[in-house]
């Protein structure tokens, strides 16, 4: 039954070939950077599952209240459709929404996509069993695999979401280009569901990457082992420590991994040898914090035209449905 519901995207072959490359950059240049895929192996997404939990880290608790309380009116805007989720995770807030549109239809597509396969199998599985009427096919992949690979649909119509502020990953360049991705994978009517953490004081962000118990430490960490294990590296954790600022010029929370002693480091599958020096830093993520209206405008500049926005009493998080 999985593996009939369990897409790769990843061709093997070619991830030999052309995987790593954007490691290699990001080690090479100055300032370095690693892209924060490189978060979600299995580990890491347990551990971002866990950060989601934390009480410093409002983002998931605040967006899943936004969708507890409006999912079945998103559904009832939408109408029965097939759904794409990207960066699915363990599809924990996406119960409002199956919930909502399983009240709309008996009959549903729902697939899930996510870079870390663990999760996508139990999640996959999980779902399954409770929602036996809906079809559930996870896809493995990057997102912009996911979107170049996606078939076309039998259903009506269907409705791309985004959630977590996953978004907040991008700079302002690959947001405008994965924008633009959306809008040329969607047909003329179908939805985009997007959730954006918003703009608020910084002694709220910056706690919320850097709990108490230092599971986002931990979370940025895992990092390096991931990519030990994935290009035969020999990153020692013990030589970095986690560091998160909000940049408030740029509106984003930066993360960085320190380097606390000059050493050299090998990274075996890529033919890579990269030396540190003392106090330098990688950014492994940033996390922009966005303004409600100007993502409205952003959307609209790649014709997705906003329906409704929905919002937590605080403000803090904001959800947005557009249509293509
Ligand atoms: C999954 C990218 C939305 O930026 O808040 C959480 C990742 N990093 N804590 C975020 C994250 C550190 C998260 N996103």
């Amino acid at each position: 039954m999985l593996t009939k519901s369990l897409k790769f995207l990843n061709d093997y072959y070619q991830a030999l070939n052309s995987e790593g490359q954007d490691v290699m950059q990001g080690l090479t240049q100055t300032p370095k950077s690693l892209p924060p895929k490189y978060f979600y192996d299995d580990r890491g997404s347990e551990l971002f599952e866990q950060i989601c939990e934390l009480p410093e880290y409002y983002p998931t608790r605040t967006e899943a209240l936004i969708l507890q309380q409006y999912a079945d009116e998103i559904a009832q805007m939408t109408g029965a459709c097939e759904l794409v989720e990207l960066g699915s995770g363990s599809s924990t807030k996406t119960l409002f929404l199956l919930d909502a549109y399983q009240k709309l239809t008996n009959y549903c597509r729902y697939i899930p996509v996510d870079v870390s396969r663990g999760i996508v199998e139990s999640t996959v599985v999980k779902l399954q069993q409770k929602y036996p009427a809906f079809f559930i096919q996870g896809l493995i992949g990057t997102y912009e695999q996911a979107l170049a690979k996606l078939e076309s649909t039998f259903a009506a119509s269907r409705m791309i979401f985004f959630l977590g502020s996953s978004l907040g990953n991008f700079n302002a360049q690959e947001c405008n280009m994965f924008l633009k991705q959306i809008a040329k994978t969607l047909q003329v009517g179908d939805y985009f569901l997007l959730g954006i953490d918003l703009q608020k004081p910084k002694e709220i962000l910056e706690p919320a990457y850097n709990d108490s118990q230092g599971v986002t430490a931990a979370f940025n960490l895992n990092m390096l082992s991931h990519l030990n294990w994935r290009f035969q590296g020999n990153f020692d954790l013990n030589l970095f420590t986690h560091q998160a600022i909000y940049n408030q010029a740029d509106a984003q929370i930066e993360m960085y991994l320190h380097c606390q002693k000059s050493h050299r480091v090998s990274l075996e599958a890529l033919n890579l040898e990269v030396s540190f020096v003392d106090g330098e830093s990688i950014l492994t993520e940033i996390s922009r914090k966005f303004d409600l209206a100007n993502m409205q405008q952003q959307l609209e500049i790649h014709g997705l035209k906003t329906l409704n926005t929905w919002t937590d009493p605080q403000q803090w998080f904001g959800l947005i449905l557009c249509q293509a």
